[in-house]
């Protein structure tokens, strides 16, 4: 029997591409940049499944040029990037990779957190730029209190509990905001539901671990960052456009806020000419909350996971568009 073909639409890390090239008919994207649109929909037009990554966009027009395109398997828990809708409409299957990143995402945000906190990207710019030249001073890099606290998490999902659950040690307050809330969690993780303009008020450190939806798309606003203490510091290792950069710039010049972390921006890559990058009260990352060495191989193992029990007919562990399930094509052709 002919194996289904796949397109990998990158070098994904080799325990889950060692089972995708064994088991599939495979092509994989060989370069370190994502493939253009155009070759994306072009490759996509001759296989049965693609791999993607969340910088490549999966949409309308790449399932109109695929007509037996019959699975997306995503390496990433978010899938903003895939019109799933689209995809269901045309039986098309789209999965993702849950769960095995939480800690690994939580630890990130923390490491933001921290880093802003205390400066830690400035000192190091500082000492190896040669300013470090006349010994100790009590004024010198003063940052932030993190143990003792108030922390305010907007969205109480796996990664904003996980979040939650460290701040127990640095014996902080918890607040968190979400659509949903979870007062089965309260107790078990001591936090507080508060509104999300009260959590804004309130809390010294806020981290950002929505989705992004049609409804989280600038949650975070001029209007919403005018309610946040001026000394508090803003975490966000969800996505880019739930906070409105423009007013996130204004609000770190001119000192509505204190200072920022973030792993997620409006555009990916950021343009070096993004006038974030010139503010020393920023800290930096290219979306790499999930890069760790183990997180990243087993997100690989599931992506391949996904594809095969779709091709042995079961039901994908990860399946993200559930509905549809009996809809037109199902199954392996
Ligand atoms: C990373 O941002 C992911 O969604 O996995």
């Amino acid at each position: 029997m002919q194996k289904p073909k796949v397109y990998v639409t990158r070098e994904l890390p080799e325990r889950g591409l060692h089972i995708i090239k064994e088991r599939f008919d495979a092509e994989v994207w060989p370069e370190y940049a994502p493939p253009p649109k155009e070759v994306i929909t072009e490759k996509a037009a001759k296989v049965d499944a693609l791999a993607t990554l969340l910088s490549d966009k999966i949409d309308a027009e790449v399932f109109d040029a695929a007509p037996n395109l019959r699975i997306v398997s995503q390496l990433a828990v978010g899938f903003d990037n895939i019109d799933v809708k689209e995809a269901t409409k045309r039986g098309i299957y789209v999965t993702n990779t849950p769960g095995v990143l939480t800690e690994t995402t939580a630890d990130f945000a923390w490491a933001l957190l921290m880093a802003a906190a205390r400066r830690v990207a400035e000192a190091d710019r500082y000492v190896r730029a040669g300013k470090w030249k006349v010994g100790w001073h009590p004024a010198m890099l003063q940052g932030r209190d993190v143990y003792g606290a108030t922390l305010g998490i907007v969205g109480l999902g796996r990664i904003g509990s996980s979040i939650a659950k460290r701040a127990r040690g640095f014996d902080m307050k918890v607040l968190y905001y979400d659509v949903i809330r979870r007062q089965d969690l309260e107790k078990e993780l001591k936090i507080e539901y508060v509104e999300i303009d009260t959590l804004l008020q309130k809390s010294d450190f806020v981290t950002i671990n929505v989705p992004l939806l049609k409804a989280t798309y600038h949650l975070i606003d001029e209007k919403k960052l005018r309610l946040m203490k001026k000394t508090a510091i803003l975490i966000n290792n969800a996505r880019g456009p739930v906070v409105d950069e423009k007013a996130l710039y204004k609000a770190l010049k001119e000192g509505w806020i204190a200072s920022a972390g973030l792993d997620v921006f409006e555009q990916e890559p950021i343009l070096q000419s993004n006038p974030l990058l010139t503010l020393e009260n920023v800290i930096v990352a290219p979306h790499i909350s999930s890069a760790s060495f183990e997180t990243r191989s087993r997100m690989s193992e599931m992506v391949a996971e996904n594809l095969v029990a779709f091709f042995e007919s079961r039901v994908p562990p990860n399946l993200v568009n559930k509905d549809v399930v009996g809809i037109k094509k199902p199954g392996p052709k």
